[in-house]
Formats: C-alpha cells, sequence, structure tokens
C-alpha cells in the first residue's frame, strides 16, 4: 500500500468529516467541534500552522553529516525518531461512529509502535472510551501512553491505576480539557488544576507524569516544580480555546524558562520533517503528530500510520542532513532563518 492510496481511501471514507486537504491547515473544517477542526473560527489550529510555516531553515551542504542520529530516549525506552502519536479520541463523536474506537485507537498505537515510537490514546465522557484505549496500550504491549481528562482528583488517580496495569509507559493528563465542550455538554466535571493538586497526582505513581496542554512559562513552571516528567506545549490542536497563539509561537519562551527542569515537547500543526527539526530548534525534545496520523488511520489501519510516520522520518532525515544537524538530541537555534537587520 503506497501513501497516496491510504490517503484517497481516507478521502473517500471520510466525506464530509474531513476534506483530508493537501495540507492539514485547519481552514476547510474550522468550527467542526465536534469533528477534526478547531473550535470557533478555527484561529488557534490555523496559528499552529502558519507559526511553523513563519520559521525558514538555513540550507547548509558545506559539512561532514551524512547520517544523522534520529533515535532518543524517554521515559525510559529507545524511540527511533522523535514524533510520537497524539491522542485521536472520540469515533463515534467526532468521526460518527465511520470506525469503532478499538480500530481507531489500536491503528494509533500498532502502527507508531510498527514505526518504532509509540502513540497516545485518550479519554472522553464514557469511561468505556478510556478502557478501550487502555486495551490498545495492552495490544502494543506497553508502547503507548493514556491521556486522563483533568476530572476529580480521585476518578484521575482512579485512571491512573487502570494504567499501571495496562503496562502503559508514561500516563497523562490533557489539562487544557479543562472547558471541553464535549465533556461539559456530557455534564462531566473537568476542571483547572493547582500545582498542589498535580504534585499530589504525581506522588500517587511511579509512572512518568506528562501534562499536555502548556502554553504559557507560568504555567510551565508550576508543571515542573509539581514533578511532571514532561509537559506538552499545546493547545489541543486548537480544540479547546479559540485564538491562542501558535504552539510554535510560544515555545521558546516556554523551553528557556524551564531549561533542563522538564522534559518539553510540543504539538499542533506538525505536518513534515521540517516542521519536526523546526519545533526541535525552538526547544522541544519530540514532537506529537494528531490528524494526520489519524487520517492515515482511516485510510490504511495501522499500516497507514506506520507509513505516515516513515513519510516524516524520510523528510526528517533529509532535513537534518540539509542542516548540517548531527542529531535529533543536538539542534541548534541556529539553524532558523533570521533575516539581516534592515539599515
Ligand atoms: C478528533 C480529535 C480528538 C482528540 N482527542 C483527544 C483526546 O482524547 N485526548 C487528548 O489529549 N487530545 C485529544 N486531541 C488532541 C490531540 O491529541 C493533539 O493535541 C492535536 O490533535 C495536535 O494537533 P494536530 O492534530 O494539528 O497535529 C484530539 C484531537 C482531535 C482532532
Amino acid at each position: 500500500m503506497a501513501l497516496m492510496e491510504v490517503r484517497q481511501k481516507a478521502k473517500e471514507r471520510l466525506r464530509d468529516i474531513c476534506r483530508v486537504c493537501r495540507i492539514c491547515d485547519g481552514v476547510a473544517c474550522a468550527g467542526w467541534v465536534p469533528g477534526i477542526g478547531g473550535v470557533g473560527t478555527g484561529a488557534s489550529f490555523q496559528n499552529n500552522v502558519q507559526a511553523l510555516a513563519r520559521h525558514r531553515l538555513n540550507l547548509r551542504v558545506i559539512h561532514q553529516v551524512e547520517k544523522p542520529q534520529m533515535g532518543l530516549s524517554l521515559f525510559g525506552h529507545q524511540f527511533t525518531l522523535p514524533v510520537l502519536g497524539a491522542a485521536v479520541a472520540g469515533a463515534k463523536l467526532n468521526f460518527r461512529g465511520l470506525v469503532t474506537e478499538e480500530e481507531l485507537s489500536q491503528a494509533l498505537l500498532l502502527g507508531a509502535k510498527a514505526a518504532g515510537t509509540a502513540g497516545m490514546t485518550g479519554d472522553g465522557p464514557d469511561p468505556a472510551l478510556f478502557e478501550t484505549g487502555l486495551a490498545a496500550v495492552r495490544a502494543a504491549d506497553g508502547i503507548g501512553i493514556p491521556i486522563i481528562k483533568p476530572l476529580e482528583q480521585a476518578r484521575i488517580k482512579e485512571r491512573i491505576r487502570l494504567a499501571e496495569q495496562s503496562g502503559a509507559m508514561a500516563v497523562g493528563i490533557d489539562i487544557d480539557a479543562a472547558g471541553l465542550i464535549n465533556m461539559t455538554r456530557a455534564g462531566k466535571k473537568v476542571g483547572p488544576k493547582t500545582g498542589k493538586e498535580i504534585a499530589e497526582i504525581v506522588a500517587s505513581t511511579s509512572l512518568p507524569v506528562i501534562i499536555k496542554g502548556i502554553m504559557t512559562p507560568e504555567d510551565a513552571l508550576a508543571v515542573a516544580e509539581a514533578g511532571a516528567t514532561a509537559l506538552v506545549v499545546s493547545n489541543h490542536g486548537g480544540r479547546a480555546l479559540d485564538h491562542t497563539p501558535g504552539t510554535a509561537e510560544v515555545l521558546p519562551r516556554i523551553a528557556d524558562a524551564v531549561g533542563e527542569r522538564i522534559t518539553v515537547l510540543l504539538d499542533g500543526g506538525i505536518r513534515s520533517g521540517s516542521d519536526v527539526l523546526k519545533a526541535l530548534a525552538l526547544g522541544a525534545r519530540a514532537v506529537l503528530v494528531g490528524r494526520p496520523l489519524a487520517i492515515a488511520a482511516f485510510g490504511g489501519g495501522a499500516e497507514g500510520v506506520r507509513l505516515e510516520l516513515e513519510r516524516l522520518r524520510g523528510e526528517l532525515e533529509a532535513a537534518l542532513i540539509l542542516t548540517g544537524t548531527t542529531s535529533v538530541s543536538q539542534v541548534s537555534r541556529e539553524i532558523l532563518y533570521r533575516e539581516s537587520p534592515v539599515f
């Protein structure tokens, strides 16, 4: 199966749910929530894509970098590329039951595992959704990360116990779902957390804890202080709050503020190997990809997801060579083009 076929098949299957645009930029699907789009005007989703597009890379070819180092270790696990699968859940609500939750989560996790990385699973108003994600984590032999909604403390801890039992390598909370309409419409209590509450969650498990949905240095410092292993600079793919900046815009200040205290990841609008490299140059250790992998899952199941990740790997390798970057763990901000001052 070729990636072209995967995309064609996804287009036929998804029809009015997702247009499978040449570049997935949030324009055609603005406001499609539930669905695949961003909330409101779709500005937050679009800002993610535009923030990355605004950066340009310095092409360097007078050097000796021919085989750049692509792998990295995260959460005690070796990844073959700095790209993870983001949680894309809610088959019934967002994809009108075109596939089952089980098919979607297994395609995302098994495809990511086959590419030498890991995927994440989601959570929703119906607890069965979270448990279906855990079954996918088990099917992937623990190579998966369940992401829990910011529910009441006791409920989060219950879900963490279940995640531990599934053998998951880490666990996360998408804290930016504090006001998510899918949850509030269904009458589920989600809300913001204090640093103390996050510290309590971190202390309740031996698994690495990832806090997803950080957009300011202040929140990032609080999460680092609370002892989380990693944070994801994310606006939930533009599905939480309308009119936020793009994640790549806020990343450098967050990375500078926390330094080495916490692992910084980023998602939102990553569409190419060049985008991955730009995010690494701006301070992320690795990135998450959401919609493109979900689309690939609709077009080709786990194999479609693997092929999409292989495309990103090929593009990233070329971008590393063409910027003279030896390793994904040592990406200089200097590879980003800065215009000379105008006199
Ligand atoms: C249909 C859909 C469902 C999602 N469900 C979840 C979820 O259950 N938990 C979560 O943490 N994030 C969820 N997300 C957000 C993604 O994990 C991720 O942050 C975002 O999609 C990244 O942006 P990108 O799609 O532009 O790559 C969802 C996104 C979409 C499009």
